[in-house]
């Protein structure tokens, strides 16, 4: 199978090869056949559009961490096992839920020649592109001897629910990675009760990784524009749906809290409380509601924030969101943790989740606020829920102001969305941002030792076309910039990110006739109508390894501070003068391509 350029210089058309006809199955010619070509090419541009499978598997702690935890739970229950088989032969058997790219079950193989037992892995994903691609790297592994003979992975292109091969009371480990920056947005629970109520746990003895989490939160002060960024996606009220109808703040935007904090957008005015502790490995009390009870006064607001407390309560601060963070124990031994706690380090692929409060809590210059947290687990188990609810008649006030503000911020929203159908500037920027390099870098064989190098078609949807002509990019739409700080940085940082910018009009429906008449002439590229040629000089050699760009309907510099950008990370990094970017086949649905070309 390959992906390579097509004709419009977008980057995801498949082919099948030689090494790879067992894929063409079916009268269709299998999934990844011609006759899919269409949908394997979207599925794979939608999956290369997202940041998160590629931060994922370039986070070295989450990888590490799951390593030895599985080793570890997997060296525990072979102890136990060991001393009740009569005749000293152990098997161990394992579930990996969600499988992607069969990480985990690779792990849980190579445990079996730590431990010295026979380890059976059933291993199930549910999405059939990253199945197929799973099945391929862990053929790769078996080939190239990376996990032993001794183990056994059964894959299963389904959901968990739907995996009937395990026995009941078979399972000696269940391991699964369904945690995302809400902790449960990814469905684990379910997975997990499942699980449970089919008894396919053994009766004495089980692990569970991960087996447990804690949930923090963090008291807030956010400007306004940060809790309106989901409304700006489209979501249909913040206010509405992100409260329930109790009164609980849904726990599942997510934020990249240090550089907000960074940039006194959210001000923390309470230190880090724990709210809430989940055991996975008993269902018994998930239905709980937990309350914590504190104070706010001048003496807590942590120390973090960016302003005085005296200078918070001067400028009529209130409390106005919370922010939620996670910390899991692996195994259950408390030595292998990951969590969310804001961290300077770009390369944790998880963020933090904040959500508004139905009624904000003023803060008092004079007193200390007596504060209630309720904390529970979302209905539909996807989710925290949070209620934050201090005393006294200015908050009522305050809900009935939010309602108000709430109906404007529709009116403002429905205006936008005509946007548009207008004139669209493209605002482009040649970057260096060394921190996405990394993260988003196509995977190699040395992730903890074993290939994943075929997940790369789907992942990166990187070009094997070694003769194409200049390099394409993989894009994505996201904040990543504001993540980082870079947008607001000073001057001098900026010309060490953006090393060149411009701003270039890119679809005018006034002038459409003259720029298809135009795009006609060009060799080529008849049937390409949405396409667009900068050529960049840039002054001096720079070496650019992303394109950040976004859309408009001005052509202001200034729209750089308020818009979202998209970021996109060139298979290679450019070192040149002089280039030519070629934007094409854009639809703001659907993603833009963006081609750099050193000249
Ligand atoms: C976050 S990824 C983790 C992939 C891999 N385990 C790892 O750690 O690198 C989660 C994967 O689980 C799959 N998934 C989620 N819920 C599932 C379920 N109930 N049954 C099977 N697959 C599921 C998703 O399609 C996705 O590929």
């Amino acid at each position: 199978m390959q992906f390579c350029l097509d004709k419009h210089g977008e980057w995801v058309a498949v082919s099948a090869s030689d090494e790879n006809r067992e894929d063409e199955k079916g009268e269709n010619g299998g999934f990844f056949g011609r006759k899919n070509e269409q949908h394997v090419k979207k599925i794979a541009k939608t999956l290369a559009d997202s940041t998160t499978w590629l931060d994922m598997l370039n986070d070295t702690k989450r990888n590490a961490m799951f390593q030895r935890a599985i080793e570890n739970s997997t060296e525990k229950i072979k102890s136990v096992k060991k001393r009740n088989a009569a005749n000293g032969d152990v098997v161990l058997h394992v579930f990996d839920v969600g499988s992607g790219t069969g990480l985990l079950s690779l792990f849980a193989a190579r445990a079996a020649t730590k431990t010295g037992v026979t380890v059976r892995i059933y291993s199930c994903e549910m999405f059939l592109p990253m199945f197929l691609v799973g099945e391929r790297v862990v053929r790769d592994n078996v080939r190239e001897k990376k996990v032993p003979e001794t183990s056994s992975i059964q894959m299963f292109h389904t959901r968990s629910e739907d995996v009937d091969a395990i026995t009941k009371h078979e399972l000696d480990v269940l391991i699964s990675e369904l945690l995302d920056s809400a902790l449960l947005g990814e469905g684990w629970l379910m997975v997990l009760k499942d699980v449970f109520s089919r008894e396919l746990l053994r009766r004495d003895h089980y692990s569970i990784v991960p087996s447990s989490a804690k949930i923090w939160v963090q008291l807030l002060h956010a400007e306004e524009s940060v809790l309106d960024v989901d409304v700006k996606k489209g979501r249909a009220a913040l206010f509405g749906e992100a409260i329930t109808s109790d009164g609980f703040s849904r726990l599942d935007v997510q934020c990249h809290f240090d550089s907000l904090e960074k940039r006194g957008r959210i001000r923390a005015i309470s230190k880090h409380i724990q709210v809430f502790e989940i055991d996975f490995t008993n269902d018994k009390d998930w239905g709980r509601t937990e309350v914590v009870r504190c104070c706010c006064s001048s003496s807590s607001i942590s120390s973090s924030s960016s302003s005085s407390s005296s200078s918070l309560r001067s400028l009529g601060l209130e409390i106005n969101a919370v922010a939620m963070f996670w910390d899991v124990d692996l195994d259950g031994s408390g030595a292998f943790r990951l969590n969310t706690f804001p961290a300077q380090s770009y390369r944790r692929h998880w963020r933090q989740v904040i959500a508004p409060l139905e009624c904000p809590i003023p803060l008092s210059a004079s007193e200390e606020i007596p504060i209630q947290l309720e904390a529970r687990i979302a209905d539909d188990c996807l989710a925290f829920d949070v209620k934050v609810s201090g005393c006294g008649d200015k908050e009522k006030e305050k809900k009935k102001e939010m309602t108000m503000k709430k109906q404007k911020e529709t009116l403002i929203e429905t205006k936008q969305e005509t946007w548009r159908e207008k004139k669209r500037w493209l605002h482009i920027a040649l970057a260096n941002i060394s921190e996405f390099w990394s993260s988003r870098a196509p995977l190699g064989d040395n992730v903890c030792g074993l290939n994943l190098t075929k997940a790369n078609v789907l992942l990166c949807a990187k070009s094997v076309e070694s003769n194409s002509p200049g390099y394409c990019y993989q894009s994505f739409k996201c904040d990543l910039l504001d993540e980082l700080g870079h947008r607001y940085s000073t001057i001098e940082e900026e010309q060490t990110i953006f090393l060149w910018k411009s701003c270039e009009l890119f679809v005018d429906d006034a002038d459409e006739k003259k720029r298809e008449e135009e795009e006609k002439e060009e060799e080529g590229e008849e049937d390409n109508k949405k396409k667009l040629r900068i050529d960049v000089d840039a002054g001096l050699e720079i070496t650019a390894n992303h394109v950040v760009f976004f859309f408009s309907d001005k052509s202001h510099a200034d729209e750089w501070k308020t818009q979202p950008v998209q970021v996109a990370r060139m298979d290679q990094e450019l070192i040149g003068k002089k280039f030519t970017i070629i934007a094409s086949n854009l639809d703001a649905d659907e993603g833009e391509c963006i081609r750099v070309l050193r000249k």
